[in-house]
């Protein structure tokens, strides 16, 4: 019990370091960068369209947030914070990368949206960053109890899957977690499932890849399927985390900060 107590001691402080290492820059410097201040805020119209494309498409790899799951954080990509208006990103993002799928079929102004919202999300990081090092947990946990009770508790439930969770990620991660549970450590149960008719064939399985044109599935035995997308081709997703993305929607930032708070207190 000691030795568990004080390997999550020695984590968290490892955790620390790097947000330590830049307090005193933090506190000194004022609210704003002066390498990001310099340059045009987009606006909330481009910012708000590029967070519908971005959430649903790059989201599932780079956070819903952009700080980073299987794909590199995007708050922090050099590639990402050079970037203006989509120059640097457009390229990545029509040609892919390794472990990361070419999307030809976004337009230069949704891409420009894209860049919005990152651009923005860059942003706020920045002027959060001392208040961040503070702590995120700045909501009402009476509150946050009260909203879980009437958003989350149909699908969760503090003594049994999210037992211990205030203790299991910092509370800028499960802020992150809970507008958007994905990356690496989300088990199976999470993960979306397609079934794809044609005529009397039905197959159904883990969903890999999909895009306007073309559906792709692994079966249970481990077998992957693709299927050209056309009118007698059915495709039907579902994803278990439907759930989360319609609240993304409905959460407002004193919400979410409520439930982290509540969220917290189940050490
Ligand atoms: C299937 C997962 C996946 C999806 C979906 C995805 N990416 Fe990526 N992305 C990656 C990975 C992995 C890398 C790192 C590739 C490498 O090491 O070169 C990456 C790299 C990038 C980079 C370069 C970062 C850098 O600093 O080099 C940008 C920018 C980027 N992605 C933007 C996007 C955008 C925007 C979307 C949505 C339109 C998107 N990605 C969708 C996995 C993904
Ligand atoms: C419609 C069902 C549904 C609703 C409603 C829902 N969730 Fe979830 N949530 C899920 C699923 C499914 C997962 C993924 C579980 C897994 O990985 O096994 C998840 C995962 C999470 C995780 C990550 C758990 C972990 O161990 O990493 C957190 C935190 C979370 N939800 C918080 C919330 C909060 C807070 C609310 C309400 C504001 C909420 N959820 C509402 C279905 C839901």
């Amino acid at each position: 019990m000691q030795r568990i107590q004080f390997f999550r001691l020695a984590c968290l402080a490892a955790a620390a370091l790097p947000a330590l290492a830049q307090a005193p820059a933090a506190v000194k410097a004022p609210q704003r960068s002066p390498f990001l201040i310099s340059r045009p805020v987009p606006d909330q119209a481009s910012i708000d369209r590029g967070k519908a494309i971005y959430v649903p498409t790059c989201g599932f790899c780079h956070g819903a947030n952009a700080t980073g799951a299987e794909g590199p954080d995007l708050v922090r990509s050099f590639v990402a914070l050079r970037d203006e208006g989509g120059n640097e990103i457009g390229p990545v993002i029509k040609n892919g990368r390794p472990g990361m799928p070419a999307f030809p079929q976004l337009t230069d102004a949704q891409i420009t949206d894209i860049a919005a919202f990152l651009r923005n999300r860059q942003q706020d990081a920045i002027d959060r960053n001392a208040y961040q090092i503070k702590d995120v947990n700045t909501g009402n946990i009476a509150k946050g109890k009260a909203y879980f009770a009437a958003h989350c508790a149909t699908c969760h439930s503090p003594e049994k899957d999210l037992k211990g969770i205030g203790g299991k990620y910092e509370n800028a991660v499960l802020l992150g977690k809970i507008v958007y549970p994905t990356g690496r450590g989300v088990t199976p149960a999470a993960r979306r499932t397609v079934t794809v008719t044609v005529g009397t064939k039905v197959v159904t399985g883990r969903l890999e890849y999909l895009d306007d044109f073309e559906v792709g599935l692994k079966d249970s035995t481990g077998e992957y399927h693709g299927f050209q997308r056309g009118p007698t081709v059915k495709v039907d997703v579902k994803d278990p985390l439907a759930g989360h993305e319609k609240l993304m929607k409905a959460f407002n930032d004193a919400d979410l900060h409520d439930v982290l708070a509540y969220l917290v207190t189940m050490k």
